[in-house]
């Protein structure tokens, strides 16, 4: 079966590699030319570990092309997936222009029963709506089958997470198209639910809603656990071991990031109050969310006495490691605040890269830790690349000027850095 995946972006180049993995003829479709362009010579847009080499693999084999031509990749497929982007638009809704826009073309070109397959993340009520747009769309009745399939990758671990998901979700109205699906997973290793449209795409939201409300009540209590004494990694080891709570992201931290978790919880609160619904939770999730970071500047602003005319060492500013993504990252947050403290900032990232719009003589990006923290008043770190974990902190301490030390994301043992002579403080920690 030959599969089409339209846009190429994070999600349907993750979504064409697993789909050629799995054994398929896929073909990538995107109107960029220049990011068609870099894929068929075997480069990612994005930073991934393991993609690439899967990507070099298939190109070789020809199991896998990219393509800038609608009409012709319509024609050929009988699989499509829609893995376009759906921004945040100004009021938080998502903007489902690449949705519908991509719906009329399939309409326009179909010339035979097509599969379409929504992979990307959209309201409730979008599959409709796109069934719709392709009806409206086609010049003489042609039959096809729309079925929600929201993904549930996390970037940094999109291999894995798609070879070995925890469910595929499929939401379709129709048992053909149901099993046509399903036939594509057969070599996954992960159990099927089926449902209908609609609870599909409100899980996809569900699910990212509640694990950002997991870290943001964390991220809450560890306000608590720093006024206390108390270590916030303990209560959540303790807690944790109760199997209805479960082990997973009750790390806290300077808050979540990212292109998901900020924009998809805007587009459930904007869908609830359409439908006159409060989700109280969920707003107080998205305040703890953004004033966690500078809850915890404020405290490093008074250990250091302040952040004016100090120059502070700013390490990771991807929004979480083995990513080049600092979309919502709270490392920009961070650096925000920093520059309108007066602070001369140094970052780095061991893949990231700042816009170089953004870049001035008071922000400056290096290539290697050492250089970046060269006389700084402080180090901040905000993504727990594994680097920072396992670089030697004694050698470094050498070359700051004050050896203020501020672990946005508890990624270091405090007892031992405070034993190196430190002055340490993490997120909700005794130190
Ligand atoms: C998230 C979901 O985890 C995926 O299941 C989903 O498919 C994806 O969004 C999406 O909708 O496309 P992702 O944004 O890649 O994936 O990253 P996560 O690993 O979920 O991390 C999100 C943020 O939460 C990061 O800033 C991370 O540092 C933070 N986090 C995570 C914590 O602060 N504490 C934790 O315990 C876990």
């Amino acid at each position: 079966m030959n599969i089409l995946i339209m846009g190429m972006g994070y999600v349907g180049v993750a979504t064409a590699l697993l789909l050629t993995e799995l054994g398929w003829q896929v073909t990538g479709l995107d109107p960029n030319k220049s990011r068609i362009r870099t894929l068929s010579h075997g480069v990612l847009p994005f930073y991934e570990p393991g993609l690439d080499e899967m990507l070099r693999t298939h190109l070789a084999s020809r199991r896998i092309t990219f393509t800038s031509e609608i009409g012709q990749a319509i024609d050929d497929n009988e699989v499509i997936f829609l893995c376009v982007g759906t921004p945040s638009g100004s009021d938080g809704s998502a903007d489902l222009q690449f949705i519908k826009e991509a719906a009329e073309s399939i309409g326009k070109h179909m010339q035979g029963y097509r599969l379409i397959v929504i992979k990307s993340t959209v309201p409730v009520g979008t599959n409709e709506q796109v069934v719709q747009w392709i009806n409206q769309a086609q010049p003489s009745a042609i039959p096809f089958d729309v079925v929600s399939n929201p993904e549930f990758l996390r970037e940094g671990s999109a291999l894995q997470d798609a070879l070995e998901p925890d469910r595929i979700i499929i939401g379709s109205d129709n048992d053909q198209a149901t099993e046509l699906l399903r036939s594509l997973y057969k070599h996954v290793n992960g159990p099927v639910v089926v449902t209908k449209p609609k609870t599909a795409e409100l899980i996809k939201y569900a699910a990212n809603a509640f694990l950002a409300s997991k870290i943001s009540y964390m991220n809450e209590l560890a306000r608590l656990c720093t006024k206390m004494g108390v270590n916030i990694a303990d209560v959540a080891v303790g807690i944790g071991m109760d199997h209805r709570i479960g082990p997973h992201f009750l790390r806290a931290g300077i808050g979540y990031g990212g292109s998901c978790f900020p924009k998809d919880i805007h587009a459930l609160l904007f869908t609830a109050r359409e439908h006159d619904v409060d989700l109280t939770i969920l707003e107080k999730v998205v305040q703890v969310n953004q004033t966690q970071a500078l809850y915890y500047m404020n405290i490093w602003e008074q250990l250091l006495g302040s952040f004016n005319g100090k120059t502070i060492a700013v390490l990771g500013i991807s929004f979480k490691p083995d990513t080049d993504d600092i979309r919502e990252a709270p490392a920009i947050g961070i650096i925000s605040k920093l520059l309108e403290n007066s602070a001369v900032i140094r970052v780095h990232d061991p893949i990231a890269k700042l816009p170089k719009s953004m870049l001035s003589k008071h922000l400056k990006q290096f290539d290697s830790v050492e250089k970046t923290v060269q006389n700084c008043d402080a180090v901040i770190l905000c993504s727990e690349w594994k680097q920072y974990m396992t670089m030697d902190w004694e050698q470094l301490k050498r070359r700051l000027k004050q050896p203020y030390l501020f672990d946005g994301r508890n990624m270091l043992d405090g007892a031992q850095m405070t034993a190196q002579g430190y002055h340490y403080s993490g997120i909700g920690m005794s130190w």
